[in-house]
């Protein structure tokens, strides 16, 4: 299964489900203005509930469309479209992302991501896109083509592959619905970044604001043990530095956040095929990419974000 850009935007046009390639995760995507098609996600990755969906677009003329962007949401677009950073705002055309899409919400979260190809799809379409990550629902998000297939694959009229994801976690989500700014999932744009542009963040209550961040949402087969100093017998662990465990199952031998984020979800599904006893993480530093790597690693061990 690897089709075109058009069959892409053939099945999409006819309300059926297309993984396609983003810079962040892979996604499973539908027309944002179709319930039944937007219905077809849910069913295809288990959801135990409906969760609101991000709608990807083709530039930042159709995010203003379908949303209201103020002055602080129009800078973020213009510091880091197309890219990993989504903005939820006030909806502005609610038939172009339909309620199931927002999960009833009268927000939206609008998103134009940074893989061309992605782009190509959602241009060549001619309306929003929404698209979950390709996965299964409490599985991780898949960063490479084959492990987006074998989640959903079956589900899927069409599948693009675009290769690997280069950043490897989901898009940073920040709320610009009452004014301020509000981060509700860390992600690849690092609050650093935001913050140097719209000032302070709050995060604040975001497991009520951003709904669907189950805690298992991420999670790998075997038990996962965080800031791990040392393994049990049986334990692979996942090193993160120079001389920590095998350079095989390394996040980043060079203690590159980056790379971490990217290898993540893929050693989490490598190490899984072992069987393992157990996962075992070493400590993460919490800077830059760090804190959104950290989120994951917290929810897929089961801690409460
Ligand atoms: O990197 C990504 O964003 C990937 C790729 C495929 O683009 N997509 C992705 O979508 O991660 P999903 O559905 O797994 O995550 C959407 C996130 C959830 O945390 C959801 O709660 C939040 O966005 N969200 C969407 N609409 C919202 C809204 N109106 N208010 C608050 N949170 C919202
Ligand atoms: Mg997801």
């Amino acid at each position: 299964m690897n089709d075109t850009v058009e069959a892409c935007v053939e099945a999409l046009k006819a309300g059926r489900l297309a993984i396609l390639p983003t810079e962040t995760v892979y996604g499973l995507a539908a027309d944002a203005a179709r319930p039944e098609a937007v219905a077809a996600i849910f069913e295809a990755k288990g959801r135990p509930r409906f969760n609101p969906l991000i709608a990807h677009v083709a530039d930042p003329e159709q995010a203003a469309a379908i949303g209201e962007l103020d002055g602080a949401a129009l800078k973020l677009c213009e510091a880091f479209w197309p890219g990993p950073l989504t903005i939820v705002a006030p909806v502005r055309a609610g038939d172009r992302v339909c309620d199931l899409a927002r999960a009833g919400l009268n927000s939206v979260a609008l998103r134009m991501p940074g893989h061309p190809e992605a782009r190509a799809v959602i241009a060549a379409f001619g309306g929003p896109v929404v698209a979950p990550s390709a996965n299964r629902s409490g599985r991780p998000s898949p960063t490479t083509f084959s492990d987006a297939v074998a989640e959903t694959g079956t589900f899927a009229a069409a599948a693009l592959d675009g290769g690997p994801c280069g950043v490897g976690v989901e898009s940073t989500v920040v709320s610009i619905v009452d004014g301020g700014v509000s981060l509700l999932r860390p992600g690849a744009v690092t609050r650093s970044e935001i913050e140097a542009l719209v000032g302070p963040l709050s995060d604040k209550g975001q497991g009520h604001r951003s709904p669907g961040r189950l805690t298992s949402h991420y999670a790998p087969d075997a038990p996962l043990r965080i800031e791990a100093v040392s393994t049990a017998p049986g334990e692979i662990l996942l090193g993160f530095g120079p001389g920590v465990g095998d350079p095989r199952w390394s996040l980043s031998p060079t203690g590159d956040l980056r790379e971490a984020a990217a290898r993540l979800f893929r050693l989490f599904r490598e190490a899984d095929r072992e069987s393992p006893s157990g996962i075992a993480v070493s400590p993460i530093p919490l800077e830059g990419l760090g804190e959104a790597i950290n989120d994951r690693l917290r929810r897929a061990a089961g801690f409460v974000g």
